[in-house]
């Protein structure tokens, strides 16, 4: 199954990638993630990245769209994927689709996590990650067993450079104006599934599963 999660900051695509990798057996592949570790390794793309992802703009069409089909054809994903993060921009989209077309392969569906922006706030505020698994917690929903420290592989949580308020602001901004397109290009193409993530994050799971086993039609 080839599937993008989409939705905005804080929405709850990474958690729910999280899950839904286990249930679909596809991997997760996450730009923000691939861009993090870049930053964190010193590589000359993570930094060039991080020039962006600091501020909350959106890195270049360019450098995404080759982390992206660098990253696709690894054997892993050969029976297919689960994207997080990745189209942001319509031109992120339409690439994608024409990568997709040249292959004879196509998207099973586009799912948009609605979530409303005090919720979005709320949970930016009270995330913290792990550097190292890229496990995700929420210091009051899903706080980790213990303090400050990741269930998975021990790791010391932080909180994510591009979480602090005013950052917040301008990815919800950036959001607006360049990713919400996204979401008509795939309605447009009978190809997005909304689901309402406001509820508890098993709830999302279960309602994400059964929308795709509902099925949406539609080739890219
Ligand atoms: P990225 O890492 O993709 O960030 P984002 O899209 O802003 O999304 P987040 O990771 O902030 O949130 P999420 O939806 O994954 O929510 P989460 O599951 O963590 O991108 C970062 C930056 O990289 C971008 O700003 C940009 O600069 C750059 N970039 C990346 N991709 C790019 C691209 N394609 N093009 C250009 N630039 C790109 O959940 C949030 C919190 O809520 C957590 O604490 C979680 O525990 C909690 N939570 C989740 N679900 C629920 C629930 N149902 N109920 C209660 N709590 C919940």
């Amino acid at each position: 199954m080839r599937l993008i999660l989409l939705g905005p900051p804080g929405a709850g695509k990474g958690t729910q990638a999280q899950f839904l990798t286990e249930r679909l057996q596809i991997p997760k592949i996450s730009t923000g993630d691939m861009l993090r570790d870049a930053a964190d390794d010193g590589t000359a793309l993570g930094r060039q990245a991080k020039q962006f992802t600091d501020l909350g703009r959106l890195v270049p069409d360019e450098m995404i769209l080759d982390l992206v089909t660098e990253r696709l054809p690894q054997p892993d994903a050969a029976a297919g994927f689960l994207l997080d993060g990745f189209p942001r921009t319509v031109g992120q989209a339409e690439s994608f689709s024409s990568w997709l077309r040249d292959r004879g392969l196509s998207l099973d569906a586009a799912v948009d996590l609605k979530v409303r922006d005090e919720t979005i706030v709320e949970r930016i505020s009270h995330r913290r990650v792990c550097p190292e698994c890229h496990d995700t917690y929420h210091m009051l929903t899903r706080p980790p067993i213990v303090d400050e420290t990741c269930d998975v592989c021990a790791h010391k949580l932080v909180q994510r450079d591009d979480d602090r308020a005013e950052v917040v602001r301008e990815r919800l901004r950036v959001y607006q104006e360049r990713t919400e397109p996204v979401i008509s290009y795939y309605r447009d193409r009978g190809m997005l599934l909304e689901i309402d993530g406001e509820r508890p994050v098993g709830e999302v799971t279960e309602a994400i599963v059964a929308a795709l086993a509902r099925g949406k039609g539609g080739q890219l």
